[in-house]
């Protein structure tokens, strides 16, 4: 049954020099008027009763209080659910946190990025990092006990010195969970413009995998639990919506450009916002593409996202037990009773090993 439901808010003050995500600037007009979309869509589908909630974006921060508080009380959520929005530190102050809090919302995953004033700039963020910091202030001020941070390492000129700065900062405030990504050079960004262009170069691979063993290490000795591949928490401070994507469970996707799993189909919504309101207007789903999830994609789904839960693993079935153990030979992997859980060496090298599943 479905239980999770992940709704894109496509609205960001400024484009960061390195994202793709689907995302671009708006006025409230336009804001409350895609609110009002959602609100359709929700009602497109079944009333289900959710126990996690994720508003992501973009930015949902950027929504006003009124707007969260509606699409929130749309939906029909469990008593212990985790209900999370996506932070930009430049889109809230103390009050609108605490209002964020009376709306329902017990989870914030702030965007912080780096700590180096420097460097924001360089990502093109409207924010200081004393202004990331006030935010994770403020969070606990309006009396959130379940905050993740978001930080990125190896990018432009960073060294292994300034990666050290960010995490010791980071882990300094001791948030309950926090996300690290090594820098993806997305097409189409100002920042492949640049490195396309020689001005940026990508870090090398060595001292890349140097910075994230650095980081697991550190995170570690501090009582972190490594637990997915680019997530750490403190015990039991699991992002559990987040889980049910790499758990391969079904969950719904409202929203502009959104993906979502029900009832043995993966969609993914409409891109072009005109598209989306005029299907919605039409009584009919906003889905771009979906795919049938047969038994065969389902079980390879199930290895590649399965890996990523580092304390989990996989029970592999019987036609891809072979795979497995030649990979444990290999390195990649290690048994844990009937499962299979990635080694150290394999998570250096994740991807080539997910690869091997498809
Ligand atoms: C959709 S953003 C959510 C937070 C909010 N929009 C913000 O940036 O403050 C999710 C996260 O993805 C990460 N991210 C975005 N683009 C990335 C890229 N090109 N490479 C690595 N991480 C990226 C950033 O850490 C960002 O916080
Ligand atoms: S990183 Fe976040 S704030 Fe920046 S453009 Fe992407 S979604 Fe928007």
């Amino acid at each position: 049954m479905v239980d999770g439901i992940y709704i894109h808010i496509p609205f960001c003050i400024n484009k960061c020099n390195y994202c793709d995500f689907l995302s671009f600037k708006s006025n409230e007009e336009e804001r409350k008027k895609y609110v009002d979309y959602i609100l359709k869509e929700i009602d497109l589908y079944p009333e289900y009763e959710y126990d996690t909630v994720y508003l992501g974006g973009g930015t949902p921060s950027l929504l006003n209080y009124e707007d969260v508080e509606r699409i929130i009380k749309r939906l029909k959520i469990k008593p212990e659910a985790e209900v999370t929005i996506e932070v930009n530190p430049k889109t809230v102050d103390l009050k609108k946190l605490e209002d964020f809090k009376k709306a329902g919302i017990n989870r914030l995953s702030i965007g912080i990025q780096t700590f180096d004033d420097k460097m924001l700039e360089v990502l093109g963020r409207q924010h200081s990092s004393q202004e990331g910091i006030k935010t994770y202030f403020d969070a606990r001020r309006a009396g959130f006990e379940n905050i993740s941070l978001d930080l990125m390492f190896s990018l432009p000129n960073q060294t292994f010195e300034g990666v050290k700065f960010d995490l010791e900062k980071l882990l300094q405030l001791r948030p309950e969970h926090f996300s690290i990504y090594s820098l993806i050079w997305e097409e189409g960004t100002p920042f492949y413009k640049k490195l396309e262009e020689g001005i940026y170069k990508e870090t090398d691979n060595e001292l890349e995998a140097e910075m994230f063993e650095y980081i697991i290490k550190r995170a570690e000795s501090l009582g972190y639990i490594h637990y997915e591949i680019s997530n750490f928490c403190l015990s039991g401070k699991e992002a559990r919506h987040n889980s049910k994507y790499w758990e391969n469970r079904e969950y719904l996707g409202i929203g502009l450009g959104a993906s979502g799993y029900i009832e043995n189909k993966r969609y993914k919504n409409q891109m072009q916002i005109s598209k989306y309101y005029d299907n919605i207007d039409k009584g009919i789903h906003p889905i771009f593409e979906e795919e049938e999830v047969n038994e065969e994609s389902k079980e390879q789904y199930k290895y590649m996202l399965g890996f990523r839960l580092l304390k989990k693993g996989v029970t592999p079935s019987e036609k891809y037990l072979e795979r497995c153990v030649s990979l444990e030979k290999k390195g990649f992997l290690k048994r844990e009773q009937d499962r299979f859980l990635l080694t150290h060496k394999g998570i250096m090298l994740a991807n080539d090993v997910l690869d091997e599943f498809i």
